[in-house]
């Protein structure tokens, strides 16, 4: 089976605490996730994103329908062990996930829980440590560090889970240009390494990195394709209020004046070398 999620007619409904009303927030979605992709998904707010990235990690389970990950049925209580090590998650804010006040324990944290033993920790902890070039600062105190730092230390506790699959909500929304970029240069080569990756994001350069966009909408999928598929679908874009990235923007700019741009011509690189044959 090469599927690392299946997601089958998903409903969310959340039950207010204040008022018990009922709030419908995945109205029924299905897609599958092939091991080592690189999906993103995309969505305006309250579209129901981190709603669907929960239900991917068991931290929701569905009111109906089903969200296999690996083959678990997350929906059974005894599946949840194999269910939150296949599939770890990075949330949006990094000061939230950091639960120790040395880095190296707050990485040690995930493993710990799932019981593997002392040895095997401390060869995961630097090794994930390194994967986010953190280990140098493994002795430090998290609070000391930048947001991008922290979000690195995060990931470092996603990846001491030895998970096939990371979902990453919102993982660079709080964070500078530069650790932004630290943080994409981590997920690409996670998922060069065969991490399936799952990247929530309302950044359509990230999103335009991945193999496939997802773009949810009130609570349902309204595109899925290749990058270059979505974003050709300019006009729903902008009807849902989600930007285009800067090269298919600028790639549809110059087709309007008749130089004739690729179509799968989406990111900046292959932007600047495509019209340099020009000169
Ligand atoms: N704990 C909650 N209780 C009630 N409603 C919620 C809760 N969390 C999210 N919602 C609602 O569910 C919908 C989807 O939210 P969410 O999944 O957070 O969207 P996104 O991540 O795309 O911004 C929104 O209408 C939101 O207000
Ligand atoms: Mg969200």
């Amino acid at each position: 089976m090469n599927d690392m999620i299946r997601i089958d007619d998903l409903v969310f409904k959340y039950t207010r605490d204040d008022t018990g009303e009922e709030v419908n927030a995945i109205k029924g979605v299905s897609f599958a996730i092939e091991k080592g992709s690189f999906t993103a998904i995309i969505g305006r707010n309250g579209s129901g994103k981190s709603t669907l990235a929960k239900n991917i990690n068991a931290l929701l389970l569905p009111t109906s329908g089903f969200v296999y990950v690996n083959g678990y049925n997350t929906s059974i209580q005894e599946n949840l062990w194999d269910v939150r090590q296949s599939a770890a998650m990075v949330f949006q804010n990094p000061d939230n996930q950091i639960v120790s006040s040395i880095v190296e324990d707050d990485v040690a944290f995930g493993p710990e829980n799932l019981g593997v033993e002392s040895a095997e920790i401390r060869r995961r902890v630097d090794e994930s440590l390194k994967a986010v070039n953190m280990y140098h600062n493994r002795k430090k105190a998290p609070h000391m560090l930048s947001g991008g730092q922290k979000q690195r230390i995060a990931i470092a506790g996603a990846i001491a889970m030895k998970p096939d699959c990371i979902v990453f909500d919102e993982p660079t929304a709080m964070l500078d240009p530069k650790g932004r970029s630290e943080v994409m240069a981590i997920i690409n080569s996670l998922n060069e390494e065969g991490i399936t990756v799952i990247l929530i994001t309302h950044f359509m350069e990230e999103a335009a990195e991945a193999d496939r966009v997802i773009i949810m909408d009130d609570g349902v999928v309204r595109l899925d394709g290749t990058p270059e598929e979505v974003f050709s679908h300019a006009d729903e874009l902008r009807e849902m209020n989600l930007d285009i990235p800067m090269p298919v923007e600028l790639a549809r700019r110059l087709r309007a004046r008749g130089i004739d741009i690729p179509a799968d011509i989406i990111n900046i690189e292959e932007m600047v070398e495509y019209l340099c044959q020009y000169r």
